[in-house]
């Protein structure tokens, strides 16, 4: 696999040349040089963004972390590393030295970051620092263990404007006997001792992902994990981590970070017997096993992190705009989602051309640019008991193919997308009934179902090239400008038979590898398509699918009410920009719920703005509410999606109110949306202070829906709608206000 950072990589700052012993590595015009090496101390130092970074070698010849967190002045000192004093017979000397990347051996205790076994029975690896040298950018560190032959390159990825670092790792055997990797993580991140740490992660299940939780760290591992086979939504591999009490929405010290990987996962968090707090992420230990022969290497995901002093939100925001500018890929990166139509949720595996073409026709009235024809079209797929794996038009649907109807989508303005499930297979398929070898499965032993699919396992070559195919020529044959890329099970009985026993467990990695391989061939075989990863909602959203493909789907829950919860708590990790939303049928199929159309489109408007409901039973009335609303995302879209956002009151908990604000990145415009689930007795709703703006400007603000109190003026200064706030009036059950405010210029002597 290629290694995971090419965008970062690509756009690091040119490197300087290394003179002397204390050597400015990278510089560019308008940035401080990144990496600093001082061969006397024989310390790295990494100034990016508003942080430092810094790790050293110690007496051991480990590689020690020195330091994490806000920017240091360029002339301060930092100590040499030197490993903690060891405190007992228990806690030895170089037990629990902060390793940057810690082999299993000697007398560590801290979590380690690789653990193998060898051939002849050896289980111990200590690694010892060797080289450095950078390429493209990034700061590539060599640790060796030179007894057993086992070589580590550490990579370091600067992204110079938001200080998120990514590190990475390459596992390399120059051993004449094969070594078994048992536990590979990409990174250890070590943070200063401290006894106050509370730790912030995502935690959910099918149509209700993305709950925010927060629980102290007190000694004692947590571990977020999937053991799922690929990303899941039982946790999402993100933390964020503050201090105490301190830390909130907008203040307090927070290490953040994610892990780019859509395999079974692990993020391990440990605090140790000195208050020191190591958090190491990679592929889940569980089950897991990669056999390196001789001359072989692994290279691992990249775990990305950062650091802010300015709580929560900012590091929010410093995950949006890093996912925006380095993940994203490249013609994703500045482009805005289409409003999209999909008719899932109104006909279901009911897809046929009349039908279809019905629907594109009142969509485009509407205002959609995009329009998706969902699950159902091909094989013998009415319903989700056959036909997944057989990627052929279905002809009684689509007598003609899908020409007929791409080609009345594009008349109308509009560019088609089509759903495929590629990594499944129901049984009762033809492709399953021809190879049924092709999925994961142990010899003999039962094959759990899923949906009544199974999973083929794209592990193996023959298999990964089927699926390519398939796609390829689907692609090819039909002018297809988007893919819905689902995936709609948990692994279970996950054995390769063909394989040696020695060499089955590559799967986790040779599975995610191939998928990601597939999903890259198709985009440069195919320019300008776009791909949502959806995985029956939420289940597959992480930086590492995100760097494939242009949108997500956070969850099939379409209610919105629930969906201001699952996007507030995506929006911690996740950019607005990928996350698209859906106004649907009232009552919602979820829970019953009923709400206003103006309700569902302004939740839906907080991200990419689709429509999934049955439009065609949409009265006139219904109909002119959705393409005013329809229009007026479409003025506010860049702020949504590219902007900056701030989440002033939050709707975790179930909580009555909750209030978003987006700043568009040249402070143009600002939007702010506001929600009352439930109104309380006569009280008011709670003043909304804006955020974001310049005080000195004066800004005009309208509304797209709702009501103000009474006296709210219609221009008023940066500083007034900061620090007065605006007053909306949301009463009853399920109220909903939006309000646009446009910079108009200085305030007259920019004075208060
Ligand atoms: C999953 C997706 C839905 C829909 C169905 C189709 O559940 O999340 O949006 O595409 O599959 O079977």
């Amino acid at each position: 696999m290629k290694r995971a950072i090419p965008c970062l990589a690509a756009t690091m700052l040119a490197l300087g040349a290394w003179l002397g012993s204390s050597v400015t590595a990278c510089a560019s015009s308008t940035q401080a040089a990144p990496i600093h090496y001082d061969a006397g101390r024989r310390t790295f130092r990494i100034d990016a963004g508003k942080i430092t970074y810094a790790f050293g070698v110690n007496g051991n010849g480990a590689l020690q972390t020195l330091y994490w967190g806000a920017r240091l002045m360029a002339n301060d000192p930092l100590p040499t590393a030197a490993p903690p004093a060891p405190r007992s017979s228990f806690d030895p000397a170089g037990a629990n030295t902060p390793q940057e990347y810690a082999g299993w051996g000697g007398p560590i205790t801290v979590m380690p970051d690789l653990k193998v076994h060898f051939a002849d029975g050896n289980r111990d690896l200590v690694l010892r620092y060797d080289s450095y040298r950078i390429v493209d950018g990034t700061l590539m560190v060599t640790l060796r263990d030179k007894q057993a032959g086992v070589s580590v390159v550490l990579d370091y990825a600067v992204d110079a404007n938001t200080g998120i670092i990514g590190r990475s790792a390459r596992i390399e055997n120059h051993a004449t006997q094969a070594v078994t990797l048992d536990r590979v993580a990409a990174a250890s991140w070590n943070l200063p001792p401290a006894t106050d740490y509370s730790l912030r992660y995502l935690t959910g299940t099918w149509a209700g992902e993305w709950h925010l939780r927060t629980r102290p760290l007190t000694p004692g591992a947590t571990e977020l994990e999937s053991r799922r086979g690929s990303t899941g939504d039982e946790n999402n591999p993100w933390f964020a981590i503050g201090r105490g009490a301190e830390w909130n929405e907008s203040r307090g010290r927070v290490w953040f970070g994610a892990l780019a990987w859509s395999g079974s996962w692990s993020i391990h968090i440990d605090q140790d017997v000195l208050s020191q707090v190591r958090v190491t992420g990679g592929y889940n230990p569980f089950d897991f096993a990669y056999q390196l022969e001789p001359g072989q290497s692994l290279d691992t995901p990249v775990f990305y992190a950062g650091y802010t002093d300015d709580g929560i939100g900012e590091a929010s925001r410093l995950m949006h705009q890093f996912e925006r500018s380095r993940i994203l890929p490249a013609h994703a990166q500045l482009k805005l989602r289409p409003v999209l139509y999909n008719s899932w949720e109104a006909t279901e595996f009911k897809v046929d051309e009349a039908g279809q073409e019905r629907l594109a026709e009142k969509a485009a009235a509407l205002g959609v640019e995009r329009f998706v024809v969902d699950d159902g079209w091909f094989g013998a797929r009415n319903s989700d008991h056959a036909g997944l794996g057989d990627w052929t038009v279905n002809r009684e649907k689509f007598p003609n193919g899908l020409k007929p109807l791409i080609d009345k989508v594009h008349g109308l303005g509009m560019s088609f997308g089509l759903w495929v499930e590629p990594e499944m297979v129901n049984p009762d398929s033809d492709l399953y009934r021809k190879h049924p070898d092709w999925v994961l499965n142990f010899d003999g032993r039962q094959r759990s179902l899923g949906r009544n699919q199974l999973v083929l396992n794209l592990a193996r070559d023959d298999v990964s090239e089927h699926i390519f195919h398939v796609l390829d020529d689907l692609l090819s044959h039909n002018d297809i400008q988007f893919l819905k890329w689902d995936y709609n099970r948990n692994w279970s009985e996950p054995g390769w038979p063909q394989q040696t026993p020695e060499q089955q467990q590559k799967v986790y990695v040779t599975y995610v590898q191939h998928l990601y391989d597939i999903i890259r061939r198709l985009r440069e075989r195919h320019l300008g398509l776009e791909i949502e990863s959806c995985s029956g909602g939420g289940a597959r959203v992480d930086l590492g699918i995100m760097s494939l493909t242009d949108e997500v789907w956070p969850s099939d829950n379409t209610d919105p009410s629930d969906r201001l919860s699952i996007q507030d708590g995506f929006s911690y990790a996740y950019a607005p920009a990928v996350m698209m939303a859906w106004v649907t049928g009232s009552p919602n199929w979820v829970n019953g719920r009923s709400s206003s159309l103006d309700f569902r489109f302004l939740s839906s408007m907080q991200g990419g703005l689709g429509i999934g409901a049955n439009i065609l039973q949409w009265t006139p009335a219904e109909d002119a509410t959705a393409r005013g609303y329809i229009a007026a995302y479409k003025d506010i879209r860049a702020t949504v999606q590219l902007g900056r956002l701030y989440r002033l009151l939050s709707p975790q908990e179930r909580a009555p109110h909750s209030a978003t604000e987006s700043v568009a990145t040249d402070g143009r415009q600002a939007v702010l949306f506001a929600f009352l689930r439930q109104g309380q007795e006569a009280q008011a709703y709670p003043t909304l202070y804006l955020q974001g703006l310049d005080e000195t400007a004066r800004y005009r603000y309208r509304l797209i829906h709702g009501k103000a109190a009474n006296g709210t003026p219609e221009v008023a200064s940066g500083a007034y709608w900061m620090h007065r706030g605006i007053d909306l009036e949301l009463r009853g059950d399920m109220d909903a206000a939006a309000a646009v405010f446009e910079r108009i210029g200085k305030v007259a002597n920019g004075s208060r």
